[in-house]
């Protein structure tokens, strides 16, 4: 009778702590979806549209990030096909000219400096280098993010996404034989 009692408390022990692990990751983070279904294959493909269309560098060595709804507006101004995705876009943020809010996947803590035109024009560096595949994937993954730390989960990368944590930056410093202080990197 005792061992019987013993046996079944282990298992709801078990089954507690196997409910927690599944879900913990689930828990930890916060899952958003994108504003918009955007397919940076159709442009590709359909419209013919090169990174620097809309990823372009500014006079003064700025890098514009995700472009301005009015670098959509031009083609989108009326419906170019007839998908779903694209009259949601129009009907929702071209027509009142609302500017989508985009989840930043690479989005980096407050404390750290990033500087796009010395990575790419200066360290000649591929956008894939860093980005993976994202420049031509056809449908947005969700955007999750830690509730605790605030950190991007895609910082720490994935299968076809290289990571962009700490270590991963200071480490193909030491491969381009680039020492950097801590403020060089930290604000
Ligand atoms: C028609 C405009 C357009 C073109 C052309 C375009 N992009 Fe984008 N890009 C966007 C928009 C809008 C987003 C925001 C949605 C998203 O994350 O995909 C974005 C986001 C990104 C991001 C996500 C950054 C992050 O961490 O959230 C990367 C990387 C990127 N683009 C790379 C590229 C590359 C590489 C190319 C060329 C092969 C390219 N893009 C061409 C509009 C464009
Ligand atoms: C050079 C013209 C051009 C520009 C600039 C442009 N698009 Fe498009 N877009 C197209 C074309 C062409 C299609 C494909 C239409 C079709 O045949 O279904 C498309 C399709 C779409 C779709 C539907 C996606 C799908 O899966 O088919 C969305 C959403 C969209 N665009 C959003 C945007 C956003 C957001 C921007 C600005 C960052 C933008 N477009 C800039 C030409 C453009
Ligand atoms: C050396 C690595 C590296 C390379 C190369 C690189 N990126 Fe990034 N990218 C980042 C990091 C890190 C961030 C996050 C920056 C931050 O949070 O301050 C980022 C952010 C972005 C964003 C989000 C917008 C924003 O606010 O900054 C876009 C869009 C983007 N990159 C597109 C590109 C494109 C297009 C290229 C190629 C022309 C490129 N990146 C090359 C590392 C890189
Ligand atoms: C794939 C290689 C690579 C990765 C990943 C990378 N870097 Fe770099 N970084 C370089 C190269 C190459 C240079 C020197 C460019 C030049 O020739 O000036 C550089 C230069 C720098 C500089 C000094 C130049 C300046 O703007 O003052 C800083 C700061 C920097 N990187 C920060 C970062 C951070 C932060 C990350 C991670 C989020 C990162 N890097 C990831 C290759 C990389
Ligand atoms: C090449 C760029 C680079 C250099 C050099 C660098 N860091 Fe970082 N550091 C980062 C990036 C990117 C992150 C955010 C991603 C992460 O946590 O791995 C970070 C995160 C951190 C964090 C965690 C912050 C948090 O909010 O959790 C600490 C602490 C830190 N760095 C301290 C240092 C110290 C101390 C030095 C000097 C010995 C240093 N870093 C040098 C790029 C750098």
């Amino acid at each position: 009778m005792k061992l019987r009692g013993t046996t079944v408390f282990t298992a709801g022990v078990l089954a507690a702590l196997g409910a927690g692990w599944a879900g913990f990751p689930r828990v930890i983070h916060q899952t958003r979806q994108q504003p918009v279904d955007f397919s940076h294959q159709v442009h590709a493909d359909k419209a013919g549209s090169k990174c620097d269309d809309c990823h372009a560098f500014l006079p003064d060595g700025a890098f514009s990030g995700i472009p301005k709804l009015d670098k959509c507006s031009g083609c989108h101004a009326a419906l170019m096909g007839t998908t779903v995705a694209e009259k949601n876009f129009v009907d929702r943020y071209v027509t009142p000219q609302r500017e989508p809010e985009w989840l930043v996947y690479a989005r980096q803590p407050e404390n750290v400096y990033f500087s796009h035109i010395t990575h790419v024009k200066c360290g000649n560096l591929k956008c894939e280098k860093c980005h993976g595949d994202h420049g031509s994937t056809n449908t947005l993954r969700p955007h999750q993010q830690d509730r605790v730390s605030g950190y991007s989960r895609d910082i720490w990368g994935t299968a076809t996404r290289p990571a962009m944590t700490m270590d991963a930056c200071v480490a193909c410093h030491r491969q381009s034989h680039l020492e950097h202080s801590c403020l060089d990197c930290h604000k």
